[in-house]
């Protein structure tokens, strides 16, 4: 034991998260725990959100079934320009520095179709849907719509508590120009392997999520690990166990900027122990055009905004255009 490197010891931790019950309804009591949450990890489990374990399974369910699909099958969804359908292994490829190749994943990508204007818009981030052949896979289509339309309004409800957290109307994120055409997008992935961080080959390569906030389900296999202090050296890794019923959350990137670095969106990175593991993310962003700009209660005299306004759909364009640079290289 005593011959364990710096790097084993500190992946072995476990780290314990708040968990905010979406049931209770005392909202600023929740606000209180998820503005701690927030400034200690970015992380949070949420509890009695109200999807049932039943659609649950059955989109896991659902999702093994598609990556059990041969490659050819698989090939025939693959993604679009708009990042919707079939990503094959490797597609993305989050920590350059420290990756030699890209995640050990496959996914597939569900977004949002529901706009109200244009429902398959010319939007950067809205179109339609792709779907694998219903023959193929009965009801699959009708399992995962049920699911997005879950996950959205728990990450709706979300919004409520966290802008209360940020001293804001309770309904502050829940307009149209906000949350109400978001660019929100339902990932099922499926990882494969061992990672082995000496040969930089990582299931999911460090990073933060690029949105508003992330909404996540696993299989309960262990690999997502967090790093609370990236400035640290050696960087701390801990590792959020799955618990069942509950769905872990993260802030991202764009929340960051938008609170003015008030609330951080933390690094992450998945390991592979060599089982197989599925996870479905939700990462939610809001609409294309909404400007992300200091929020009114993120500044002061002493505390100027520190990012230039952007607007949605350009700062999410840039992120994704980074995580798939190496496509191009080869
Ligand atoms: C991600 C992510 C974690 C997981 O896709 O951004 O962090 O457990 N996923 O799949
Ligand atoms: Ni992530």
């Amino acid at each position: 034991m005593e011959n364990r490197t710096e790097e084993e010891v500190s992946i072995i931790k476990v780290s314990s998260l708040t968990c905010i019950d979406l049931d209770n309804s005392d909202l600023h009591q929740s606000a209180v725990l998820l503005k701690q949450a927030c400034l200690d990890s970015g992380f949070f489990y949420v509890i009695n959100h109200g999807i049932s374990e039943e659609l649950k399974e059955e989109a896991f369910e659902q999702s093994k079934k598609f990556f059990a699909l041969p490659l050819e099958e698989k090939m025939k969804v693959l993604r679009n320009e708009k990042y919707r359908g079939y990503a094959p292994f490797h597609d993305s490829l989050l920590d350059p520095k420290n990756q030699v190749r890209g995640d050990y994943k496959e996914g597939f990508t569900i977004g949002f179709e529901g706009g109200k204007d244009s429902p398959h818009g010319d939007k950067p981030f809205h179109s339609p849907n792709i779907w694998p052949n219903s023959d193929v896979l009965p009801g699959w289509r009708e399992t995962m719509e049920k699911y997005y339309q879950e996950a959205l309004r728990i990450c709706k409800s979300i919004a409520r508590i966290m802008a209360l957290a940020l001293d804001l109307d309770v309904d502050y994120f829940n307009t149209p120009e906000m949350l109400g055409n978001p660019i929100a997008d339902m990932v099922l992935f499926h990882y494969e392997g061992k990672s082995d961080p000496s040969k930089g080959i990582y299931a999911c390569g460090a990073h933060s999520d690029f949105g508003m906030m992330s909404l996540l389900a696993t299989d309960g296999v262990m690999g997502l690990q967090i790093c609370k202090d990236k400035d640290v050296k050696p960087q701390k890794w801990e590792y959020i166990p799955s618990i069942k019923g509950a769905y872990i959350v993260n802030l991202g990137d764009l929340l960051e900027r938008w609170s003015n670095g008030y609330f951080k969106s933390t690094l992450h990175r998945v390991l592979g122990n060599g089982q197989d593991r599925y996870s479905i993310p939700f990462f939610l962003k809001p609409s294309h055009d909404c400007i992300i700009e200091c929020l009114p209660t993120c500044q002061s005299e002493n505390n100027l905004p520190k990012y230039p306004a952007i607007k949605c759909s350009t700062y999410i364009s840039q992120r994704y255009k980074a995580a798939h640079a190496h496509l191009k290289q080869t």
